[in-house]
C-alpha cells in the first residue's frame, strides 16, 4: 500500500474524509492496525501509563520512548508514525526541541513527532520544521502539563475558547502538518477545526473534527478500570485474556493440557 505523508492528512481535510489514528507501543499492535488501515499510529507518551506502569506520564523519556517507536515503525507498510515527545524533551527551547525530533527521526525512524503546547511550543515547532520534520501540534488538555492546568480537565470552556483558538493558529503558522484537539468542547472543536486548514484530530473533542484518536489500551478494553467518557470501547481484550489465563491455568491443573496433540513423540 502506499505510504500515508502529510500531504494525505491535508488532502482528507479538503475532501472531508475523516482521518483516523491509534496509539502503538509495540510491533504486534502495529502491524494490526496498520493493516487495519489506521492512517497515524502514536507512539504516546500514555505509555508512561500503558507500558510502563507510572501513575502520569511526567516520567517518561525519551530512551524509553525511542525502542518502542523504532519497533512502531519497523511493523508499518502504510501508517504514518508519529513519536510523541515526552515532558522534558522540548520545554528549554528550539535548539532542545529539534535534537530530541532528531533522535526520533534518525534512533527510531519515525515520520513525524508530536509535542504539546500551543502559543508556547510556537518556537519549538517552528524550529523543528524548518529541519523538514513534520510536526503535529497537541492543545486542549495537556497531560504533561496536568499539575499546572489542575488535573484532567475539560480545556477551552467559555472564555478559554479564544486562547484555545490562539494556540491552534499558532500551531498552524509556526508549520505543524495537524493539531490535536484533547478534551475540548465539541462546539468549540468545531469552531478551531473551521478557523485551520491544517486537519485537527480530536481525542474528546466531539463529531466535527477532521480526525479521530484513541489510546489503543482504552478503545479495545486493556486498560483496568474507568476510561473517560469521550471513549468507545470496541473490544474487551481484558476480559478475553483473563478467560484465556483461567483456562490455561485451569487446563494444566486439571492435566487437560498438554494433550496428546501438543507432545511430540
Ligand atoms: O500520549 C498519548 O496517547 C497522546 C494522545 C492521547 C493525544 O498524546
Ligand atoms: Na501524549
Amino acid at each position: 500500500p502506499k505510504r500515508v505523508r502529510t500531504r494525505h492528512f491535508h488532502n482528507a481535510k479538503v475532501q472531508g474524509i475523516p482521518i483516523t489514528g491509534l496509539t502503538s507501543y509495540d510491533m504486534l499492535t502495529a502491524q494490526i492496525f496498520d493493516q487495519a488501515g489506521i492512517d497515524f499510529l502514536l507512539v504516546g507518551d500514555s505509555a508512561g501509563n500503558n507500558v510502563f506502569g507510572y501513575e502520569t506520564t511526567l516520567p517518561v523519556t525519551v530512551d524509553e520512548l525511542i525502542p518502542l517507536t523504532r519497533a512502531v515503525a519497523r511493523a508499518v507498510t502504510r501508517a504514518l508514525v508519529v513519536a510523541d515527545m515526552p515532558f522534558g524533551s522540548y520545554e528549554s527551547g528550539p535548539d532542545q526541541a529539534l535534537s530530541t525530533a532528531v533522535r526520533f527521526m534518525k534512533e527510531a525512524q519515525a515520520h513525524a513527532v508530536k509535542l504539546e503546547g500551543g502559543v508556547r511550543s510556537h518556537k519549538q515547532i517552528k524550529r523543528i520544521v524548518s529541519a523538514g520534520i513534520p510536526v503535529m501540534g497537541h492543545i486542549g488538555f495537556t497531560p504533561q502539563s496536568e499539575h499546572g492546568l489542575g488535573g484532567h480537565m475539560i480545556q477551552g470552556r467559555g472564555e478559554a475558547a479564544e486562547q484555545l483558538l490562539a494556540d491552534a493558529l499558532a500551531v498552524q503558522e509556526a508549520g505543524a502538518f495537524a493539531v490535536v484537539l484533547e478534551m475540548v468542547p465539541a462546539t468549540v472543536a468545531a469552531e478551531v477545526t473551521k478557523a485551520l486548514s491544517i486537519p485537527t484530530i480530536g481525542v474528546g473533542a466531539g463529531p466535527s473534527v477532521d480526525g479521530q484518536l484513541l489510546v489503543w489500551t482504552d478503545f479495545a478494553g486493556m486498560t483496568e478500570g474507568r476510561v473517560p467518557r469521550f471513549v468507545r470501547q470496541y473490544a474487551d481484550l481484558r476480559g478475553v485474556l483473563t478467560d484465556a489465563v483461567q483456562q490455561f491455568r485451569a487446563d494444566v491443573n486439571s492435566g487437560s493440557y498438554p494433550a496428546p496433540e501438543h507432545s511430540y513423540e
